[in-house]
């Protein structure tokens, strides 16, 4: 058996995307039977929301398709870059954050953003923040977090 894949996504506050962009993984990995091939997580650059669950809006938004979101959020530490093979932002500030905490060349490389993996978004295309908006924007993060996890799983996932 391979090592697991280890993917942590990466937002802002990790309370709104990269908890979906986890919460939409974790359903499509569980749908392939891959469950022991992969290790997931969130993380947020900003650690003002430590400790919070999903936002209430991320969360029914994704209950109401079937997923479920789960976690507490919690901030990005350097540490992480040696604890997951692939670091996944949602949008270029995210990014830049990531690459500037980076230790070295090795974690700068684990760096991407979630859009970039699937081949229908242009690149450098962003996962918007959602937070000061309304339900739409719920919505289209979600469809987003859809789309660019099936790319990353197909991927990465193992040969079978
Ligand atoms: P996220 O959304 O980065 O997708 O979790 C946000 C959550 C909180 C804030 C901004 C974005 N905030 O400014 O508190």
């Amino acid at each position: 058996m391979p090592a697991p894949v280890r993917i942590c996504f990466v937002c802002l506050g990790n309370i709104c995307r990269s908890p979906t962009a986890e919460g939409v993984f974790r359903h499509l990995v569980a749908k392939a039977g891959l469950e022991s091939a992969y290790q997931i997580d969130s993380a947020g650059t900003a650690a003002h929301h430590t400790g919070e669950p999903p936002d209430r809006r991320a969360a029914a938004t994704a209950r109401a398709r079937g997923f479920r979101l789960e976690g507490a959020a919690r901030r990005f530490e350097p540490e992480d870059f040696a604890r997951f093979d692939h670091v996944v932002a949602m949008d270029l500030q995210n990014r830049s954050d990531l690459i500037s905490r980076a230790p070295d060349q090795a974690a700068r490389d684990k760096v991407t953003m979630l859009r970039d993996w699937d081949p229908q978004s242009a690149d450098g295309s962003e996962v918007p923040d959602p937070y000061y908006g309304g339900d739409a924007g719920f919505e289209r993060v979600f469809d987003i977090c859809v789309a660019g996890c099936t790319a990353l799983l197909e991927a990465t996932r193992p040969a079978s």
